[in-house]
């Protein structure tokens, strides 16, 4: 037959494709929560405006209690006939209460009642994350503090470069992760205004409240004009963006997990419990939880560009196209929540080699900027020429097969005659992190006033 809701003016059903291509109910079941809330703050407004009697939106009210709970015990049916969670609601509070049902959709209508909907689980999802978020700093903070003294090789280009403190290298990843968060509160109160009361794109003749509902839902106001309301999809793109460099970020911290983890760095041992075996090889452990938070980046990237590539075209004000907003959104959240989980977990469990990193970071000549320094410091010299007697001391080192500080002072006064006993004061890796005491350097001492100020800051 044909659809009970718009059945008036239409004498046959959906061909079985259109009904196919037309519903939403298979994934913006995922709704439910924010479709029952939003209804009802809606009909709340409704009664205490007099656009329905107290009793009927007493009766409404009830009614959308038991469908939530059938909802939260049965979950929600796909009935494709039914198209959407706005009509799924609305049929099983119709089976529930009786024709009175019917009166819940005055002044409303699903363009802006979806857009409320969405937005009400955009900002759980905000939340959501922005917890997990915290939980992965803390983590961050924790092995920081655990390393703040453990010599790493700093890189660049991928070659040992100058030595770091591996606490200083996780509480990079901590400035990324609290950047992270920035984006998600920004986004959270830039979309925090209430669409409902738009109506179908004009607004309603309706006496409502829109400031009641707003209120109601925890929205600091209504928005301001119907036609973006029903339109804007900017919140769910915010939210995507957010969750896309917050994805970049947990993929580079992946990588590193990836390579330190591999036999020639040998920096990290991941535990038991965050690694896979092989079932042929077996001196296997892989980094598989890494490898697909890396490859999960790429996805949810992909989720932002589709969101933005259906909006980019779109005329005021609702286009049935904008249903393709929330797939991509469940699946960015989804996997953006299972990545930070993995990355915390991975974080806390993994035993970082110190001694490997030691003894690597020793071996790259990577002090040899603080031979160069203390030229200049101790010396007089200009830091070009020291550059240049430091790669002759490197050369020679590199020939005799020693580290730098096992170069013997004969060695050192043969390359340059101004260079006396107190250079080995600058050559051990040791030395050298503990010099680097500039506001945001690797110096110990840095770091842990870095953590302290971090562990201060509320994202
Ligand atoms: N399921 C629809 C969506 O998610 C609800 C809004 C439908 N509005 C309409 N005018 N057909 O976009």
């Amino acid at each position: 037959g044909s659809n009970a809701m718009w059945g008036g003016r239409f004498a046959e059903g959906p061909a079985a494709v259109m009904r196919e291509i037309n519903a939403s109910i298979p994934f913006d079941k995922r709704l439910w929560k924010q479709d029952i809330a939003g209804s009802k703050a809606h009909v709340a407004m409704l009664g205490k405006q007099g656009i329905v009697s107290a009793e009927d939106a007493a009766t409404i009210s009830a009614g959308l209690d038991q469908v939530a709970e059938d909802y939260a015990a049965n979950g929600v049916s796909e009935d494709l006939t039914l198209e959407d969670i706005h009509m799924q609601t609305e049929a099983k509070l119709a089976q529930l209460i009786g024709p009175v049902a019917g009166r819940l959709h005055t002044a409303r209508s699903r363009n802006d009642q979806v857009a409320t909907d969405f937005r009400l689980w955009v900002r759980d999802a905000i939340d959501e994350t922005l917890a997990a978020l915290g939980a992965l700093r803390n983590a961050l903070l924790t092995r920081a503090e655990d390393h703040a003294d453990s010599v790493m090789p700093g890189f660049t280009h991928l070659q040992s470069a100058q030595p770091v403190t591996l606490g200083h290298h996780l509480m990079a990843y901590h400035e990324m992760i609290v950047r992270d968060a920035s984006r998600f509160v920004a986004a959270r109160a830039r979309m925090n205004q209430c669409p409902l009361g738009s109506a179908a794109l004009a607004g309603t003749g309706f006496p409502v409240d829109r400031h009641m509902t707003a209120e109601a839902l925890g929205f600091d106001e209504p928005t301001r004009n119907s036609l973006d309301a029903v339109s804007d999809r900017d919140f769910a793109i915010d939210y995507l963006q957010a969750a896309t460099n917050c994805s970049l970020h947990l993929s580079r911290l992946a990588e590193e997990f990836v390579l330190w983890a591999s036999q020639p760095f040998g920096f990290v041992a991941l535990s038991d419990q965050w690694s896979t075996g092989s079932s042929i090889m077996p001196q296997k452990r892989n980094p598989d939880a890494a490898e697909l938070v890396r490859g999960h980046a790429g996805r949810i990237m992909g989720c932002m560009t589709s969101l933005m590539v259906t909006m980019k075209g779109l005329p005021l004000a609702y286009s049935k196209d904008m249903q393709d907003d929330k797939p991509p959104v469940f699946e960015a959240h989804d996997l953006l929540a299972l990545s930070i989980a993995a990355m915390t977990g991975m974080v806390q469990s993994a035993t970082f080699r110190t001694e490997r990193m030691r003894a690597v970071a020793e071996a790259g000549f990577s002090t040899a900027t603080d031979l160069a320094d203390w030229l200049v410091r101790v010396g007089g010299i200009p830091f070009r020429e020291a550059h240049h007697i430091t790669g002759r001391a490197v050369k020679l080192a590199e020939e005799k097969g020693v580290m730098l500080h096992q170069l013997s002072i004969d060695d050192l006064t043969g390359i340059d005659a101004r260079i006396n006993d107190s250079i080995y004061d600058v050559l051990s890796v040791d030395a050298s992190v503990a010099s680097r005491v500039s506001f945001g350097g690797t110096a110990p001492a840095n770091v842990r006033a870095a953590i302290a100020t971090a562990r201060g800051l509320r994202a």
